[in-house]
């Protein structure tokens, strides 16, 4: 496990700590396209544990004269967003510009200097040495200005990311990258998931149906049992994953469309996005009686109509899985 050494710290050196840092955010001065949004930074600091124990008479003291003993711990923080500001362009300036429309490189204002500041969203703080297995506690006194941040390694991400379950690859469903750090793997605990909720929301073409096929993969190569209820076909193409092949088994949920009266079923159709015309609309209920006529015949009788369909109309499948009392057959016999 690796810890905090001086070494990795300069390596991966991101910022500075400037202006004012409170226990949920600080500001980072950084060199300009070395951070990106939701880079996940962190800050080393030392902070004094206060001894609920501690005897009467050094209570009273000031807070740093007390002896207390010194925790080096790890603050892990998210960049929220960056700021750009030329503070040797002043807005005045821009407005000047913009009155007489010139163009600034026409100036001799300065248009290099640049100050960018990381604006980092706290996440919490772990000991240094990662003893606690990378579960994060709130941060209860901000980062020293001017501490140094730095890049965590791939090992520190993937403790605080995954917690226990790096040591549970039964139950780790691996889901994705870590987008900024494409050598994370993020996993779920899939116990979490079978045991508890869980909820996809974004918006249209964000990924959800992707992410869940991916779970459910995933899921099933961990040989939990699943059952997928899928009114849209999403999920149909699993049976076609090769890993998949043999134990995906597809139930499908019969209207029983001859039950009906056929007003119904025309309803039905059309809200299916086919309006039909007067004509079709009058003539349906000849065919529908047709429909229900071909097919509640003897068994025998039907078989042999089964294949006179299927020949009539070419189409080999009918012969094979046999007329059903649905849609289909409706469409077929019209
Ligand atoms: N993790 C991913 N990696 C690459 N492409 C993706 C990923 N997730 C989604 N996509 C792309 O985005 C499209 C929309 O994803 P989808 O899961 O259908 O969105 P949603 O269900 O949220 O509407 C997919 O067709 C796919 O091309
Ligand atoms: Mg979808």
């Amino acid at each position: 496990m690796s810890t905090g050494s001086g070494q990795r710290k300069t390596d991966h050196y991101v910022g500075t700590l400037v202006g004012e840092s409170t226990s949920r955010e600080f500001r980072l001065a950084v060199a300009r396209e070395t951070i990106r949004e939701q880079d996940l930074i962190a800050v080393d600091a030392e902070m004094r544990r206060p001894q609920e124990n501690a005897p009467v008479e050094e209570k009273s003291l000031p807070f740093e004269e007390k002896s207390l003993p010194v925790e080096k711990i790890r603050v892990w923080a998210k960049v929220q967003r960056i700021e750009r500001i030329n503070p040797l362009f002043p807005a005045e300036a821009g407005h000047e510009l913009a009155a007489t429309h010139t163009d600034p490189f026409d100036t001799v204002l300065s248009l290099s200097r640049e100050m960018v500041t990381a604006v980092c969203q706290v996440l919490g703080a772990e000991p240094l040495d990662g003893s606690t297995g990378g579960k994060l506690d709130h941060l209860r006194y901000p980062p020293q200005p001017a501490s140094s941040a730095y890049r965590p390694g791939s090992e520190d991400i993937a403790r605080v990311l995954l917690g226990d379950l790096q040591h549970r690859q039964r139950r780790a469903l691996d889901i994705a990258t870590l987008s900024n750090r494409a050598e994370v793997d993020v996993k779920v605990d899939g116990h979490s998931i079978v045991t508890r909720h869980l909820a996809i929301l974004a918006m249209t073409g964000a990924g959800k149906s992707w992410t869940a096929r991916r779970i459910i993969e995933q899921m099933a190569e961990k040989n939990y049992p699943i059952v997928i209820f899928d009114p849209h076909g999403d999920y149909t193409g699993l049976a076609e994953v090769e890993s998949l092949k043999k134990r995906v088994r597809r139930y499908y949920a019969r209207f029983p469309v001859f039950e009906q009266v056929p007003e119904t079923v025309i309803a039905m159709v059309e809200s299916l996005g086919w309006q039909l015309a007067n004509t079709h609309r009058s003539l349906f209920e000849d065919l529908f009686q047709g429909a229900k006529t071909l097919i509640t015949a003897a068994p025998d009788e039907l078989r042999a109509r089964t294949e006179w369909i299927s020949r009539y109309l070419g189409n080999e499948k009918i012969a094979r899985y046999g007329l059903k009392p649905d849609l289909f057959l409706l469409a077929h016999f019209t």
